[in-house]
């Protein structure tokens, strides 16, 4: 069976495109058949793959052109492909809204791709936008990253009720960039785990700079700094993950 999880948050900056690599590379070294898509028109997993000037980015599949085209990232224990993105794609935005179905746009080009997945995560922009909502909808879960720093908990109410407006809800949320020296990211960490409860993932992705150098080498972190803290965390969350079933 083919799940497909939305990485997504509003705000930039929380580690979405971080975690959508590395859990991905992660779900790959356990044997699985990965696919990673970019939607975000800043196009940063792309870049962070080390692929450059794709020929079929998605905006064009969006718009009818071509179909969806994966391209092979990795085939040692199992399947890493990705569907690129360009800045093109900050144009779908408007050019999409008069389509048909326009939320469905999405699902319907992965449709033919997911029996050959195990997983499918998609990388969200940083918006609520018509991108982010075709991803949604594609989605069996909706996973969302956040810091814990000051208004972690609100920005995450805020999120939550939109999303429930259209119908859906976060499914699981995970905290990021951790650093257990700042007083107000214990504390804000230790309140999120309270209130989510079984809402939040246990693992915490702490801070660690392979996490951040790995993308300039065109790498996910169990390449670069197999055994880096970041390396330790992404694993331990994609146990849990594919615990979920
Ligand atoms: N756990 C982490 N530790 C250190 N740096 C991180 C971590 N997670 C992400 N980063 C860095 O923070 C920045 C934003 O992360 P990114 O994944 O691009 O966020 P988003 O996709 O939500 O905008 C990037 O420079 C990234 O390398
Ligand atoms: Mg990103």
């Amino acid at each position: 069976m083919s799940k497909t999880l939305s990485i997504a948050n509003f705000k930039g900056g929380v580690g979405k495109t971080t975690s959508t690599i590395n859990i991905g590379a992660a779900l790959q070294r356990l044997g699985k058949r990965v696919l990673l898509v970019d939607l975000d028109p800043q196009f940063n997993l792309t870049q962070s793959l080390g692929i450059s000037e794709p020929t079929q980015p998605i905006y064009g599949a969006l718009r009818g052109e071509y179909a969806l085209t994966p391209l092979p990232v990795l085939r040692d224990t199992g399947v890493l492909d990705a569907i690129p993105s360009s800045l093109e794609l900050i144009k779908a935005e408007i050019e999409l809204s008069a389509e048909f179905k326009r939320e469905e746009i999405l699902n319907r080009l992965l449709a033919p791709l997911t029996p050959q997945y195990d997983y499918i995560l998609l990388d969200c922009p940083p918006s609520l936008g018509l991108l982010t909502i075709n991803a949604f909808v594609s989605s069996d879960d909706i996973y969302v990253p956040i810091e814990a720093e000051f208004l972690a908990l609100k920005g995450y109410a805020v999120l939550n009720e939109a999303i429930g407006r259209i119908g859906l809800s976060i499914d699981k949320v995970f905290i990021t960039k951790f650093d257990g020296r700042k007083i107000l990211n214990r504390n804000v960490s230790d309140t999120i785990t309270h209130s989510l409860g079984e809402a939040a993932f246990k693992t915490i992705i702490r801070e660690n700079v392979a996490l951040a150098e790995a993308p300039t080498q065109g790498l996910d972190i169990f390449r670069y700094a197999p055994r880096s803290i970041g390396a330790e965390d992404y694993r331990n969350l994609t146990n849990e993950i594919t615990a979920r079933g």
